[in-house]
Order: C-alpha cells, then sequence, then structure tokens
C-alpha cells in the first residue's frame, strides 16, 4: 500500500503551537507517513510582530518552512492542525487559510479524511479545549473522520488532554513528554488513516 500522507498545518506567533508541529511531524514520519509540515500565512502587521521580539524571531527562525496551501489539503489522507488559542478559539490566521477552502469542500475533496488537532494557551484553563473543539466543528462541516488522542496511551494521563495535545506557554517551552503526546497523536492519525487506506482499497 501507499504510504498515507499527512499534512500538519499550523500558525505560531513565539514557538510553542511550533514545537508541538514538529514534533506531530516526527510522530508521522516514525509511524510510516509522507508528511508535510505546513505553516499558515502571517497576517499581523508588522508593527504587531515587531513589537515583540519572540514574535519577530520566530517568523526569522521559521523562515525555510513553506506555507500551506489548498493542495495541502487535497493531497492529504490525514490533516493535523495546529493553533494557539486566541480568547478561547482559533487564530485569525488558521481560520484565514479554512475559509479559503471553499471550492475543495464544494467539490467534496475536504470529506473522508482522518483530522486531528491541537493547541497552545498562555494559562492552564485559557481555553485549549474550547478551541480544539472550535476547529473540530470545521472538522464536521468537511465530512471528516475526528480522531482524537482519547486515553489510548500511557502518555494521555500525563498529559491529560483527551482532545489534542496542548501546552500552557506561560510554564516555558513544551516539555518532552508534551512533545511525546504530540509524537503520539500524530502516530494514532497516521495509524487509523492508514487502516481506512486499506479498507477503502480492499472495498
Ligand atoms: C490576541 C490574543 C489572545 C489570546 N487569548 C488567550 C486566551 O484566551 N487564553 C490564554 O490562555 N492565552 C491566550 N493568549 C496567549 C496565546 O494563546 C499564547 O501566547 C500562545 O498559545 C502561544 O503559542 P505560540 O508560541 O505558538 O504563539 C492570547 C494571545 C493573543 C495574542
Amino acid at each position: 500500500m501507499e504510504p498515507v500522507n499527512v499534512s500538519i498545518i499550523y500558525y505560531s506567533a513565539t514557538g510553542t503551537v511550533h514545537a508541538l508541529a514538529q514534533a506531530a511531524a516526527e510522530g508521522a514520519e516514525k509511524a510510516g507517513a509522507r508528511v508535510r509540515l505546513r505553516k499558515v500565512a502571517e497576517l499581523a502587521p508588522p508593527e504587531a510582530i515587531s513589537s515583540n521580539p519572540a514574535w519577530s524571531q520566530h517568523i526569522q527562525d521559521t523562515a525555510d518552512i513553506a506555507e500551506v496551501s489548498p493542495d495541502d489539503l487535497a493531497w492529504a489522507d490525514a490533516v493535523l492542525f495546529g493553533t494557539p488559542t486566541r480568547f478561547g478559539t482559533i487564530s485569525s490566521q488558521v481560520k484565514a487559510f479554512i475559509d479559503t477552502t471553499g471550492p475543495l469542500w464544494f467539490a467534496g475533496k475536504l470529506a473522508d479524511k482522518v483530522y486531528s488537532a491541537f493547541s497552545a494557551s498562555n494559562t492552564a484553563h485559557g481555553g485549549q479545549e474550547s478551541t480544539i473543539l472550535a476547529l473540530s466543528n470545521v472538522f464536521y462541516h468537511w465530512g471528516g473522520v475526528i480522531v482524537p488522542p482519547g486515553y489510548t496511551d500511557p502518555v494521555q494521563f500525563k498529559t491529560g488532554n483527551p482532545y489534542g495535545t496542548s501546552h500552557v506557554a506561560g510554564d516555558g517551552a513544551p516539555s518532552e513528554v508534551t512533545l511525546q503526546a504530540a509524537r503520539y497523536q500524530a502516530q494514532r492519525v497516521v495509524d487509523t488513516a492508514a487502516a481506512l487506506k486499506i479498507g477503502r482499497a480492499a472495498s
């Protein structure tokens, strides 16, 4: 069977969600997938970015990562989306990309894929779950197969978010345990997408 194609599509201003996305890419690759790691285009004005040195630095550090295009959705068997919490919901940058997908959706090209999501917030109860669930609303409209991590691996009992990997950015960079949860989430997505691919090929 052809390997599973996985797109990992994320937005990150100061690097937290980027670190989770990279770990997810590692997990997907280890699970045998072909992986596209794609950042969502920045929309913030230069003066907002330059007011935060960590934001400016992160843009420089990730200059070599390709920006997402609709083809990254069309190509994929499975998609992981990552976004920071913005007032309890997804970032405008991720939403702007999602709002370019009407033609693919209308052509039925977003249905039947596996989708999963991860997030970060500054505080422990600052909206990680509501942000992941907000992304899931989109997956429902697309006719996706949503694959959350649940508590299906011991690492989930350490990080404790069955909706998707998440991190409290106010505590510093993601720990190895959190990165492992992101790898595990991606592996579960790949395994599920592979099972669907095999089943569909056989039917
Ligand atoms: C406009 C705005 C709104 C935010 N809203 C929240 C929020 O509702 N709850 C929270 O805990 N953090 C909030 N944050 C903090 C970000 O979620 C946090 O900086 C982000 O998760 C860090 O991820 P990054 O390093 O990938 O950018 C907000 C930040 C901005 C700029």
